[in-house]
């Protein structure tokens, strides 16, 4: 999709397009109605939005037969309340229009709804409403090859806006799309199956962003390396699968010379099938565990966005990655295994894998000195139970780093809620045959997978974002990419404080 900014909102009816949105207030003052529909249509719509039309925001309405032949249809969105018409609705409405544009099969249109917008940073708002267009338009049957059926797709969508707002909504949309290329990525390989999407998937997957980007490298470790370190507990899990594991180390190098040295480190979780194992999950939506590696899309997501936006910091993904399956060599409850750490672990229920080849990745990201450490994980059920689908679970032992996510959550739309971390919970991972746990029993179970991985985490400012309920939605929707706009979000917040 093509996206142009362009600042003729004062031309408005010389404008040739299948379809020009034009956004409305529930309590619009008709006397002082935009001169853009006066221009455009004599009256005839004025009539409509004062007797037809209720602008409830995202309501909206396609009208044909306008006096005006340049423009083949106007459609008008609602934008609710002017006093309420903030960045948020504002999104909210240009992604109605999206949605209204596709099903009427309209593959180029003209946008003037941000004219109506009075914030005077109108960036994130181009970058929000760019996002959720892109996310409109992603089906996951025409990504892959699997299905006959295509859908027309929007090719050109024109903001339209004035002189003085231009740069800025530029700004903001490019960030937009570059960060939406990064959620479809993430998108795509978290929806595909785990018979396709598997550890070796994934490798290659990186691979390839490897050659798109100069400023990305790749290197891959297979079991033997990875044994050769002592990760014993992310070689535990893998064991029960006969597809070979991967740990996946991609790096973005800003290659600018005030790229601060000490890296951001990103470890995603990368189970891409959860059956639980010998502990085994029960039937019902067992298929949902292929998307256990939303952590990992997540981070490659991340990776191919500031590789476009050129960001101005270094970072570095972690991968480990393998199935999570039950056989005759798998862990079985009560097994002991020792961490890279040197810490051993007792393996009270093997549905609990995630921490496993988490703790693993954190023991290794030391080598790097990192700056910050935050790993994306699919990690608890009980996180799902506590926040359902809205927040993403955060934990962190800094709270400076903690008020930076929270921060870059809510602007980027995709926010994340505080848990607690208190030392107290540890107890509830003792062990009387190793030094750990991996289960805390039924209570507090989204703080206690928390409490386990800040274990490993103890080194450097560390944060870990439980993103069970968030990643995709139930009932076979899909996967949403988060949190690939939060964490893009903190990342560039981050360079531009340096
Ligand atoms: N991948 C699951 C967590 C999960 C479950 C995510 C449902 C999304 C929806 C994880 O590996 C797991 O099975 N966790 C267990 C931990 C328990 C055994 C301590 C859980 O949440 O039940
Ligand atoms: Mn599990
Ligand atoms: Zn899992």
């Amino acid at each position: 999709m093509e996206i142009i900014i362009s600042n003729n909102i004062n031309k408005i009816h010389e404008i040739k397009t299948e379809a020009l949105g034009i956004g409305v207030f529930s309590d619009e003052d008709l006397t002082s109605m935009p001169e853009i529909i006066r221009n455009i249509d004599n009256n005839i719509v004025i009539e409509i939005i004062k007797n037809d039309f209720q602008a409830d925001i995202g309501k909206n309405i396609v009208l044909y037969n306008l006096n005006n032949k340049l423009v083949k249809r106007i459609i008008l969105v609602g934008l609710g309340e002017k006093s309420k018409f903030d960045i948020d609705n504002y999104t909210i409405a240009e992604e109605s229009l999206a949605k209204t544009c596709i099903s009427n099969n309209i593959k180029e249109y003209c946008s003037a709804l941000i004219t109506r917008l009075s914030v005077s940073d109108k960036a994130i708002a181009a970058r929000n409403s760019v996002i959720s267009i892109k996310n409109t338009t992603y089906r996951y049957m025409d990504e892959i090859n699997l299905c006959n059926k295509k859908i027309e797709k929007i090719t050109n969508f024109n903001i339209i806006t004035n002189k003085h707002d231009q740069k800025e909504i530029k700004n903001g949309a490019y960030e937009g799309q570059c960060i939406a290329d990064g959620i479809l990525l993430s998108r795509k390989l978290s929806d595909l199956p785990s018979n396709i999407c598997t550890p070796s998937f994934l490798a290659e997957t990186a691979k390839k962003l490897a050659d798109e980007f100069e400023s990305i490298t790749v290197n891959i470790m297979d079991h033997d390396q990875v044994c050769e370190l002592g990760m014993g507990a992310f070689t535990s899990v893998a064991k029960g699968s006969k597809e070979p594991l991967k740990f996946i180390e991609i790096q973005y190098n800003s290659g600018k010379k005030n790229s601060k040295p000490a890296p951001i480190v990103l470890i995603g979780k990368g189970i891409t099938f959860d059956s639980g194992g010998i502990s085994l999950k029960p039937s019902n939506s067992m298929h949902e565990m292929k998307y256990d590696m939303c952590g990992a899309s997540s981070v490659l997501g991340v990776l191919r966005a500031i590789a476009k936006l050129n960001i101005d910091h270094n970072v570095i993904g972690l991968i480990p990655t393998c199935e999570n399956m039950p056989s005759g060599n798998s862990n079985k409850p009560g097994d002991v295994v020792t961490s890279m750490s040197g810490k051993t672990i007792e393996i009270i229920n093997t549905d609990a894998e995630g921490r496993l080849i988490l703790c693993d990745a954190l023991t290794y990201a030391k080598r790097f000195n990192p700056d910050i450490v935050i790993d994306i994980a699919t990690l608890t059920g009980a996180c799902v139970v506590a926040l359902g689908s809205i927040y993403t679970g955060l934990f962190s032992n800094n709270d400076e780093l903690a008020a930076k996510i929270i921060n870059a959550g809510e602007s980027s739309r995709d926010p994340v809620w505080r848990m607690p971390l208190d030392k107290s919970y540890l107890d509830l991972l003792k062990s009387n045959f190793a030094d750990l746990s991996n289960t805390g029993g039924p209570s507090a179970g989204a703080i206690t997978a928390g409490c386990f991985l800040s274990e490993f985490a103890e080194h450097y400012k560390w944060a870990h974002l439980d993103i069970a309920g968030t990643a995709w939605k139930k009932n076979n929707e899909g996967a949403t990419g988060r949190p690939v706009s939060l964490i893009t979000k903190f990342l560039i917040d981050t360079n531009n404080a340096n």
